[in-house]
């Protein structure tokens, strides 16, 4: 649900980059007659994306543990470049048009390099945190887990596989599943947090 909505997401923006690329372009070489096709053309469309977008980017924040600084300047980016675009394309101010253009591609590479990793902790585990949380699960994981997450006893999930995001896993580990223990009395919350993230990051170690 998540991945699916996360692609949503990236789809809309760039489908919403795509369009609004068309009319500044068409503006650019003073191709009125055009622009006034394609706006109208465009115009259902483009509020039915500018919805999604702002729809599943509402439901990736809230879903995210932990929303880094990035999200924040992407959300201040889109907040301006919104209106800008809008003015620049009723005035055909190319100026404002074309800032609001770039904006929106910037937004756009930010989602690219940092959506994947949008439920992950903002940045790299440090040195100390990673120690912790590899002998929180060498010690409770990997009996089952194996060292990197493949070993799969008594049915468990691949963890390099696992397509999961953070909150579900928290849930899994505090809570237990089946065969998995649950670690609610045995983990703190933060304890569980740093696991987690540890096992999010396997794959990626091992790739
Ligand atoms: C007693 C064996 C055992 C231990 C110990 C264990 N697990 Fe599991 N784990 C399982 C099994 C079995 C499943 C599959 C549960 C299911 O889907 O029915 C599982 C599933 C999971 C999943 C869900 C993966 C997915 O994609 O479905 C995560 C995440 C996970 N374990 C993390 C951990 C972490 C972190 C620890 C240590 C704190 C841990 N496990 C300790 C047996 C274990």
């Amino acid at each position: 649900m998540f991945t699916g909505i996360l692609h949503l997401h990236v789809l809309t923006v760039m489908l919403f980059i795509i369009i609004h690329l068309t009319k500044v372009v068409l503006m650019m070489f003073d191709k009125e007659e055009a622009l006034e096709k394609v706006s109208k053309m465009t115009k259902v469309p483009h509020m039915i994306i500018g919805t999604l977008l702002l729809l599943t980017g509402i439901f990736l924040a809230m879903n995210s543990g932990s929303l880094g600084q990035w999200f924040w300047m992407k959300l201040g980016v889109f907040v301006v470049a919104i209106p800008m675009s809008i003015i620049g394309l009723k005035k055909k101010n190319k100026a404002l048009s074309l800032i609001s253009l770039m904006m929106f591609i910037y937004i756009y590479g930010m989602s690219e390099t940092k959506n994947t990793s949008f439920t992950k902790n903002e940045a790299n585990p440090t040195e100390t945190q990673l120690t912790d949380a590899k002998a929180i699960y060498m010690n409770y994981c990997q009996n089952c887990h194996g060292k990197d997450g493949t070993l799969g006893l008594s049915g468990a999930a691949d963890l390099q596989e696992t397509e999961m995001h953070l909150e579900q896993m928290k849930e899994i580990i505090a809570n237990g599943k089946n065969a998995m223990i649950a670690y609610k009395n045995t983990l703190t919350p933060e304890q569980i947090q740093k696991v987690a993230e540890y096992v999010q990051n396997l794959g990626q170690r091992n790739n």
